[in-house]
Formats: C-alpha cells, structure tokens, sequence
C-alpha cells in the first residue's frame, strides 16, 4: 500500500483520504491486489499501486454488468437522471481533491485539474438530462394501413478504454452518456493515471449507482482490450487513444460487428491570417498549444502564418511561450507540468531535431528544463519545413512550430495535408473568410477565432483518421442508443 501521510500522497494532502483507492471495481466490490506501482511525472515519486487484472477479471465485469443491464435499462430515464445529477454534484464538491489526485497522477497543473473536474461532471449533468430526450418518430407506412414507429433503446453493456491525458473527462464523456442512456459499462483507465477513475467510481457509488453498472479494471492492456473488444456480451466499444491503437481495436470489434465510437490522433493546423487580431491569436495560439503541457488531441500542432504578419506573430509567440511557468503542478503557480514519460520526451526531442535539421530556427525552449525529468521548456520554431517531423506527426508535447503562408487557398492546401481531422483553428476578422475556410478544412472540429472549443455541448470528433462517432452533445447519447423500428398493420 502507499506511505499514508508521508510520501506522495502526503504531498497530495486529501481532505477525503478515502477517495484514494488501490483497487478495482467490480459488481460494486472493490477487489484486486495492488501490485502495479503508479508514480507521479513530476518527481518520480511513488504515489501507489494498482491491481493488474487480466482476462478472468475483465470477463467477470462484463458479466456484472451484463447482470444489471436489464433492471438499470428499464429504470425511468429520470430516475438515471437524478443519480448522475447526484454523481456531478458530488465531483464538484470533491473538486478540489479530485484535481490534486489528477495533477499527482498526471502532471497537469493544478489550475487546469480543477477545471477538467468541473469539464468532466458536466457530462454527468448534460447527459442524464438528454436520456430524457432520446426521442423517437412516426413515420407514415408504405400504405394506407401501415405506420412505422421508431424508438430508442440503450445498445448494452459498453466497454471503454481511456487515455492518460484526461483522466476524468474522457471517462465521463464516454460512460456518463452511455450510462445515463440505460447501458452499462466495463472501463479500462490508463496504468498510468487510473486514481481518478478509481475516486468517480466511489463518488458514483455514493450517488446511488447500482452494483454492476460501471466497472473498473485496471491491467495489462491487451488481455483486457481483447476482452472489451471481442467478447459477445459488449455490445459497444468506445476508445480514446492514438490512431496506429484505435485501427486495431476496431479490427478486434469486427469479430463481433460491434458499435465502434473512436477518438483518435490529430494534427491540429492553426491559421492565422493577416487581418487576425494579432494579440487574441498569440493567446488563443498559447492555449490551444501549450494546454495540458502539448498533450491533447486537439492541441496545435502547425501553425500556418500569413506573410504579412509572420514576423510580428513569431516574436509575440515567443515571448507568450518564454513567460509560461513551468514546475510541479501541484505548486500554484505552474503553467506547465512534465511531459508524461520518457518515450514523450524523447519524441519531442525528436521531433525538434529534424525540424532545427530541416532549417527550422529557435526563438524559445527548444531544450530541457532545468527541473529535470521529462520536464521541456515550452518551444517556439520558426521556418519550419511543412516536410519535418514536426509537421507530419503529432508531437504531443510543448513546441510551437511556425510555417510560412502566401494565400488563403496556400493555407487550406496544407492545412489538409494529413491523414489526420480532429480539430483545426483559424483568426481572421474578415467574416467572410472565416466562412469558407471552416468549410474548406476538412476537420471534425473548428476553432474559429478561438484556441479553446473543448465543453460538453460540442459534439467532439473526428474525420478522416482521427476517428468515427462524436462525444458531448446531444450527438453523443446516439451513440449508445439503438434505432427499433416497429411496422404496424392497422
Ligand atoms: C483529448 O485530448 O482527447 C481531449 C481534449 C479535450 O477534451 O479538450
């Protein structure tokens, strides 16, 4: 177990000590040996352990959930309503340990912890007041004495793998509008960051979730994949992870024929254009950049720069990037935490070298930070080839590089110029312009004079590569929701 009131959870200080749980979640039974050590980013040191569970296990949650779909399926959506109204409430109230858990786990600075409880709870909210909602039709029959009726109905027991990088949102963006559909839910969290789970999954359980109807296994990520992707009983997988991992795990649901809701890598392209607001782009650029230390899927990834104002817009960027305090998360003045391993060091390390190689020249960072670890000052290139690294692959880490653009259509042209659609963001004061080039970039999202879309009223996804399905929203109960038609002869 870990060090109590010494240590890293000594530094986390929790007002509620029992938010902190070493197990899984199972059947409403907290089980499994600890024995997986999770450490904190920021200092290397150890916060706890985790169980690290397998096949038999996986398969035991999903048949606890499989048990408690039929009762919790036909509860009165108000019902669900009332509970995950309850489970957001108590996320809240709980805001401030939850987010010192977070940036423990994760790295982020406390500031964006606190906010992403708060963004995470919201899904709870959002969606037991949409499984209210989840209308049907009638539609005139083929004849006179015909009607077609069209209902909604939840698809099942969902299995969801999440990310490191939020380790509450994406859990609740997935299995808030699955549960509040009528479904119910096996996740796996990552190994790295799986306390905030483990501390919704009690808070949910205080809210008055039944046994059986969310589930938490933490482990070895293939024997629990393999379960969650191909076993008969999930009727529906969702995923939020990187590409190359998402196009296997919806080659393992093709087994099944199972509903598949993925959110994948981007590439996200940041426009901006000579008649921007030079001073709102630097900002938005800094938050759309450096939110999360790099390590989002919708961060900037290339900044496209017209002509015009590119030496104007290099130098602010800089100096915004230059000032951003980097630290332990945990302190209060840090804006930007450790990058989460060495293996995301060492791309972004890479990922500087090919571009400095490739002609690129520094105006900030471009080194590591004298904290040491996988802490890396927060990077600003300019004259970056659209051919380097930087530019072909997403970099998940905190670097700025600079492209130069002569025209509008120049602009689309290699703003496309991936495989990737997730997000993409422009600045522009000319209205027309903002027009057709939200209609010209073919991503999922647009941030149009804005560096910050995330909220769960956006209907968040991707095209292209980045993934299939969109969470938040009334979009995203549809996906765990199945259309029944029913044909009546009068
Ligand atoms: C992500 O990186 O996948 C999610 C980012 C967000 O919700 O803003």
């Amino acid at each position: 177990m870990a060090d109590g009131a010494t240590g890293e959870l000594g530094r986390i200080g929790l007002k509620r000590p029992d938010l902190f749980r070493e197990q899984c979640y199972i059947d409403g039974k907290w089980t499994g040996d600890p024995t997986h050590l999770v450490h904190n980013p920021a200092t290397g040191g150890l916060i706890g352990r985790i169980p690290n569970l397998g096949k038999s296990e996986t398969e035991r949650a999903v048949a606890a959930a499989e048990a408690a779909l039929p009762k919790w399926r036909a509860q009165h959506a108000k019902a669900r309503a009332e509970i995950m109204d309850r489970w957001c409430a108590l996320m809240v109230k709980h805001q401030e340990d939850l987010a010192r858990l977070m940036t423990a786990e994760q790295g982020k600075p406390l500031a964006e912890a606190r906010g992403e409880v708060v963004y995470a709870g919201a899904f709870f909210e959002w969606f037991g007041e949409e499984a209210k909602r989840t209308y049907g039709d009638l539609i005139p029959g083929p004849a006179a004495d015909r009607r077609i009726m069209v209902m909604k109905q939840a698809v099942g027991v969902v299995g969801a793998i999440t990310p490191w990088n939020f380790p509450a949102a994406m859990i609740t963006r997935k299995v808030g509008p699955a549960i509040a559909a009528g479904c119910t839910a096996v996740l796996k969290p990552s190994e790295l960051t799986p306390y905030s789970a483990l501390a919704i999954a009690l808070l949910g359980e205080e809210a008055g979730l039944p046994p059986g109807v969310f589930n938490i296994v933490t482990g070895d990520a293939e024997p629990i994949g393999r379960v969650l992707t191909e076993d008969p009983r999930v009727a529906k997988f969702t995923f939020t992870g990187s590409t190359p991992v998402g196009k296997k795990l919806a080659q393992q649901c093709a087994s099944t024929v199972k509903r598949v809701s993925l959110e994948l890598g981007g590439n996200a392209p940041f426009l901006i254009f000579n008649d921007a607001d030079l001073e709102a782009a630097a900002a938005g650029a800094i938050i759309s950049k450096f939110r999360n230390t790099g390590q989002t899927c919708v961060c900037a990834n290339r900044f496209f720069v017209q002509d015009g104002i590119y030496d104007a817009f290099a130098k602010l960027l800089a100096e915004k990037a230059g000032e951003l305090v980097v630290g332990d998360g945990l302190a209060g003045v840090t804006q930007q935490g450790p990058l989460i391993n060495d293996k995301a060091l060492q791309k972004v390390e890479a990922h500087v070298a090919d571009a400095i190689g490739h002609g690129a020249k520094v105006l900030a960072g471009a080194r590591r930070d004298s904290h040491g670890g996988t802490f890396y000052q927060p990077t600003v290139l300019r004259d970056v080839a659209p051919d380097a690294l930087l530019c072909r692959e997403e970099t998940f880490g905190p670097v700025a590089g600079l492209v130069r653009f002569k025209d509008e259509a120049d602009a689309i042209r290699m703003a496309n110029d991936s495989c990737a659609g997730l997000a993409a963001y422009a600045y522009t004061r000319d209205l027309s312009r903002s027009w057709r080039v939200s209609e010209g970039l073919e991503y999922g999202m647009i941030g149009m004079n804005t560096g910050l879309i995330s909220s769960e009223v956006l209907p968040f996804g991707g095209v292209k590569e980045s993934g299939i399905g969109r969470e938040g929203s009334k979009y995203g109960i549809e996906e765990f929701l199945e259309v029944k038609s029913i044909v009546l002869q009068l």
